[in-house]
């Protein structure tokens, strides 16, 4: 609970600074439904790059996710937050999207 506090305070000071806007990592990003949320929280610890190279099914970019809480000690996502970032990677990061 106060992970997710602090998650969340940090989350808002960076949206706060606006710096996203003058970050070529968010400027690469496909924009889509859950393109802010997904660029707020996976960039926290590596480029979004190292991210969005990879081309992962939905079932794929699941498993990325519970890697990330499992192994890397990224906080827990609620239900709603999970199904966007999977829906924004699968939509945009899969074989099929052509990118
Ligand atoms: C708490 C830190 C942390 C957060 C937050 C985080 N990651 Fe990671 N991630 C890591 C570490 C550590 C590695 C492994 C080292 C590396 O590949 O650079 C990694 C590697 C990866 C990789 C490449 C290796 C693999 O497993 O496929 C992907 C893809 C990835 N992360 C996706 C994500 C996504 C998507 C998010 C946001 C939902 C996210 N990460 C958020 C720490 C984090």
């Amino acid at each position: 609970m106060i992970a997710r506090f602090l998650v969340l305070t940090f989350l808002s000071l960076i949206c706060r600074s606006a710096s996203a806007e003058d970050d070529p990592d968010y400027l690469a990003m496909i924009d889509g439904d859950g393109k802010d949320f997904a660029y707020l929280l996976c960039s926290d610890c590596h480029a979004m790059q190292h991210v969005l190279q990879k081309r992962y099914s939905r079932r794929g970019w699941r498993d990325a996710i519970k890697r990330m809480t499992d192994d890397f000690g990224m906080a827990e996502l609620e239900a709603d937050e999970h199904a966007l970032i999977i829906e924004y990677l699968t939509q945009h990061y899969s074989p099929g999207s052509g990118r």
